[in-house]
């Protein structure tokens, strides 16, 4: 290609969209649809109309700006991620994805070299759950997982439902039923992200290619026993709630270590202790399970193990215990052809790639229920994300964009199916 990845524009945008910020003085907060994420949605859009992209939203808040190909009947080839955060993060985490497919079009666009599909960058609604306690709000969307139904009985902590917001904002919801894509209505999609991991910073290869991505299954456990007095109550008859959640926790952390799976994890990232007095037996413990998967059947499994020995440890410590499953989505193979093709880039860019399997979710998991789909991580120092340390070289995410951009060009100049 003509043009190279510039890596002043790839910088200027990072550090553009990182002024949207609700806490300057630890790491980056943007959360969906409060002013610092609103402001940042106009600033990304006019970046795109800069560089002479049509710019589009649907109703549920996915923005898609297009570099119109030479036929326009066919399906376009889609990248893009996201720009909403997790509390307290860091600048890269989506917004990587978003600025390395700007700059992928820009490069494409002013090499003036043809291309027959429209190529698109896209910015998913909410990648993060960090709103509305669901994650990927705008790809469930996008891939019919998520209904306007749905959008009724998903609250923030403020009992504000994700459609009474959405109302709130003027977003045409006669227009939602327009969001589910068909198979076939996209012909590729490629989304890059910050790794998230240090495999790469140990290998010494710049570039990841994602073989498959990890789906979560979440659950809230309420565990319940006997609040009574932490002295009058003698160790053989209390039924505490909380021994018993750190005994399930333990368990379950056994059963993820021995899971056969080739990767998968199981946390408990949320504990609360009722009524939590330093003299009071816990008579209730509300606790998170996230367990994540690349493999659906090692995944069923764990969790029936999983619901197995809970039912053990409540009986035999006399509590009982209730689950609540906010979530369960299937994990995703990346596109074989995709995959190839990546590789192809690679070795044409001279750029070493690992072969990688993502255990955080992306927007990409659902975009590849309708479309075949692949991802390129770049290096995150020290595998640190979620976290105001995340960082990765601008030189690294330009590598990623010259690997991103060739991809996009053969694919929306690919006529037969992949
Ligand atoms: C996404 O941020 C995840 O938790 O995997
Ligand atoms: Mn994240
Ligand atoms: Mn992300």
């Amino acid at each position: 290609m003509r043009e190279k990845a510039n890596q002043d524009n790839i910088k200027k945008w990072i550090e553009g969209m990182a002024r949207f910020n609700s806490t300057p003085e630890y790491g980056t907060t943007r959360i969906l649809f409060t002013k610092p994420e609103l402001e940042n949605r106009e600033y990304v859009k006019s970046e795109m109309r800069g560089i002479g992209l049509e710019v589009e939203e649907d109703a549920i808040g996915n923005i898609f700006a297009r570099l119109a190909g030479t036929k326009p009947g066919l399906a376009p080839v889609w990248t893009g991620s996201h720009i909403d955060t997790v509390p307290n993060a860091g600048n890269f985490d989506g917004m990587a994805g978003v600025v390395c497919g700007m700059e992928a079009l820009r490069m494409i666009k002013e090499s003036n070299l043809e291309h027959k599909r429209d190529i698109m960058v896209n910015v998913y609604t909410s990648e993060e759950p960090t709103r509305f306690g669901l994650s990927c709000l705008g790809s469930r969307a996008l891939a019919g997982v998520m209904s306007l139904e749905d959008t009724k009985h998903i609250f923030d902590k403020s009992e504000r439902s994700l459609y009474d917001k959405l109302v709130e904002l003027h977003y045409d919801l006669d227009k939602f039923k327009e969001i589910p894509k068909k198979m076939g209505e996209v012909f590729a999609a490629v989304e890059l992200h910050i790794e998230q991991n240090n495999r790469l910073e140990k290998s010494g290869r710049p570039i990841g290619i994602v073989k498959k991505i990890c789906a979560p299954s979440n659950f809230i456990i309420t565990v319940t026993g006997v609040q009574s007095h932490a002295g009058g109550t003698s160790m053989e008859e209390r039924h505490d709630a909380f021994a018993a959640a750190c005994e399930m926790a333990l368990f379950l952390e056994n059963l993820a270590l021995k899971c056969p799976s080739e990767y998968n994890t199981a946390t408990i990232g949320v504990a609360n202790l009722i009524p939590g007095g330093v003299n009071v037996i816990p008579g209730k413990v509300v606790f998170s399970v996230d367990i994540r998967d690349c493999n659906k059947d090692t995944k069923e499994r764990l969790m029936k193990d999983m619901f197995a020995g809970f039912d053990e440890i409540a009986e035999r410590r006399g509590v009982t215990y209730t689950s609540q499953e906010d979530n369960n989505d299937i994990p995703l193979t990346c596109n074989e052809k995709i995959v190839e093709l990546l590789r192809t880039n690679c070795k044409e860019e001279n750029l070493e790639y690992d072969e990688l399997i993502s255990g955080p979710y992306h927007d990409t998991l659902f975009i590849g229920r309708f479309a075949p789909a692949a991802m390129i991580f770049v290096p995150s120092r020290k595998g640190i994300s979620h976290s105001p340390e995340e960082w990765t070289e601008y030189s690294q995410l330009k590598n990623g964009t010259e690997v991103l951009a060739k991809t996009l060009l053969d694919l929306s100049n690919m006529e037969e199916n992949i």
